[in-house]
């Protein structure tokens, strides 16, 4: 089952979220931690960098794996997750680049890639905390409904609702690339820690979904009630306390 902890707003999330990603960095400085982009993160990077400049914590010995990127973005394109992560988080702390992982949406051979980026998080250690948004769709990553539960990094197909969720980073006339690279669903499984994160009214039918739903390829994060340590934390609009 999923730990399910609701606060009263956005900022309390971010709060809430920033302050077990900090608690698990400064007892464990060599933490492995999965990251997730989206507009929910944006204040939890926020957060971040700001304990870092006041002296609270050291990203140094830490090392970063992002769930996922556009398929033919390069790492400089304003859209990418490369850079929306250099933007909010990479560029701010003193987490080292070659610690800092993004799989690489401009790989010719998306198989490969997928490999590489597996092998990555194994010759690491694994990943010991994994925090992830939620999809209107009820999608982790961009493992969309159908995903296989089993899945691991790869290539996939964009959904037309999670194309239009994102078209925002995107400017005018520009269309929102149709496929990604993704950790899977077993990949994501496979953290010892997962915080799943949602705010905003937006996503209250997909966390109902995964909480209460049958778990199934229908819902991807229905999946993480089979982790034994993973919660959710959510604003008053996502769940009545
Ligand atoms: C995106 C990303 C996810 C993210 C989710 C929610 O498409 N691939 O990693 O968690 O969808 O995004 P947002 O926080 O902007 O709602």
């Amino acid at each position: 089952q999923i730990a399910t902890e609701i606060v009263a707003d956005a900022a309390a999330v971010a709060e809430r979220v920033s302050d077990i990603i900090l608690a698990r960095v400064r007892a464990q400085p060599r933490l492995t931690l999965g990251l997730a982009t989206g507009r929910t993160m944006v204040p939890i990077y926020q957060r971040l960098v700001a304990a870092y400049r006041a002296g609270t914590v050291s990203f140094r010995g830490c090392t970063t794996f992002n769930l996922d990127e556009y398929c033919g973005l390069a790492a400089h394109d304003p859209a990418s997750f490369h850079t929306y992560m250099r933007a909010s988080f990479f560029d701010h702390v003193d987490l080292r680049a070659d610690h800092a992982h993004v799989p690489d949406g401009m790989a010719a051979d998306a198989d490969g890639e997928s490999l590489r980026y597996e092998r990555l998080i194994a010759a690491a250690g694994g990943i010991d905390l994994q925090v992830l948004g939620i999809g209107i769709n009820g999608h982790i990553g961009f493992n969309e409904p159908g995903s296989p539960l089993r899945s691991r990094t790869c290539r996939v197909t964009l959904a037309p609702e999670t194309r239009a969720a994102n078209s925002f980073s995107f400017g005018e006339g520009r269309a929102v690339p149709s496929h990604a690279i993704t950790m899977g669903i077993a990949t994501i499984l496979d953290a010892r820690e997962i915080v799943l994160v949602a705010t905003g009214r937006d996503k209250k039918r997909a966390v109902e979904a995964a909480l209460n739903g049958p778990v199934s390829e229908d819902c991807p994060a229905s999946a993480l009630r089979r982790h034994h340590h993973a919660c959710l934390v959510c604003d008053e609009d996502v769940l009545v306390r």
